[in-house]
């Protein structure tokens, strides 16, 4: 019976030369930084080559007019127009792809899956200390030019018109026992999570319910979200500084305004928690929780990549908290 063997064979080389005439492309996936931060530091530049390397997929650091300055001073609807913009216009993007967000950046992509009229589907999103629920201190400046104009605009009434015009981080700044002038004043988050009453827009939350998967990374030891589980959603409660609500118990989630616990009741949210200060993730943490979503399950250089890196690790060659990213970076 020679038939089938012959059969089988043909069907093999069949496959094999369909994988290297058609290789399957894995989903590309930009990269938005953190404040303070921009896509020509080495710190954000090396990580997004990393995961590209490590996933064989196309990474692109997409960047906010000048960089730095910009993502501290421009506010974040500006800056998510703008990023709205550049994935549109990018034909890389326009069969869909995956965010991968650094702190601020996180909100400036959940503004672009909620709210960017007609662009390409953003499949997974994987948050890197993303301050989702709000944070109740402007992040650590350090030192610069940049810190003198920002102590300066926080000693301003942080939901004043002019703060949120000029700071952006007031646009996320939520400081629990104030919900009142933040659900007035603030511009940014309170629309961004559906937060006031008779102006929550059913399509953000269908469309932010429609991604395949979201991962919450929370740094263990992050001193620059305040608390550190707003990477989870988790917040205090309205009206005070204690407890930290997990984010099971808000009322984002409780109520669904935003379809975070569509998401996560049918097992699309991915609750991280990694040791390292904020954003000071490990390679081996990459690995393990970022790019297994960014890679063409199917495709044989990003299993030849993995592999790779496994093998790398078993024999200790990897640095185990080598931190790519500048911990300054919000
Ligand atoms: C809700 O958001 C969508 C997407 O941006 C927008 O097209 C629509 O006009 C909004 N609806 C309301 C009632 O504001």
């Amino acid at each position: 019976m020679p038939r089938a063997p012959r059969l089988a064979g043909a069907a093999v080389v069949a496959v094999l030369s369909l994988a290297f005439l058609l290789p399957a492309e894995a989903v590309p996936f930009v990269v938005l930084h953190g404040i303070g931060d921009q896509c020509a530091n080495r710190g954000v530049a090396k990580f997004t080559k990393l995961l590209a390397d490590w996933s064989a997929a196309d990474g692109y650091c997409l960047e906010i007019g000048s960089g730095t300055l910009d993502s501290w001073v421009m506010p974040l609807e500006q800056q998510a127009d703008i990023i709205c913009k550049k994935v549109k216009e990018m034909k890389e993007l326009s069969g869909g792809y995956n965010i991968v967000g650094l702190s601020q950046g996180n909100l400036i992509g959940r503004a672009v899956v909620e709210y960017c009229d007609d662009a390409p589907p953003v499949k997974n999103f994987i948050s890197l200390a993303g301050p989702h629920a709000g944070t109740a201190s402007v992040p650590l400046c350090g030192s610069g030019i940049f810190c003198v104009i920002v102590d300066a605009l926080i000693k301003l009434e942080i939901y004043s018109d002019y703060a949120q015009a000029h700071l952006a981080p007031s646009g996320y700044l939520k400081i629990p026992t104030d919900m009142e002038d933040y659900l007035k004043g603030c511009r940014f988050l309170p629309k961004l999570n559906n937060e006031i009453p008779g102006e929550r827009n059913a399509t953000y939350k269908e469309r932010f319910s429609s991604l395949e998967n979201l991962v919450l990374i929370m740094f263990e030891s992050d001193i620059v979200l305040i608390p550190r589980e707003t990477s989870w959603f988790g917040y205090y409660p309205d009206g005070a500084f204690d407890p930290v609500l997990p984010p099971q118990k808000t009322k984002l989630y409780e109520e669904d305004w935003i379809g975070l616990k569509t998401l996560d009741d049918t097992g699309r949210v991915k609750f991280v928690s990694v040791p390292g200060g904020h954003l000071g993730i490990s390679d081996s943490d990459m690995m393990k929780h970022i790019v297994p979503y960014l890679m063409d399950k199917t495709s044989t250089s990003a299993s030849l990549a993995a592999t790779w890196y496994a093998i790398k690790e078993a024999l200790g060659l990897m640095g185990s908290n080598t931190g790519v990213l500048l911990q300054s970076s919000t």
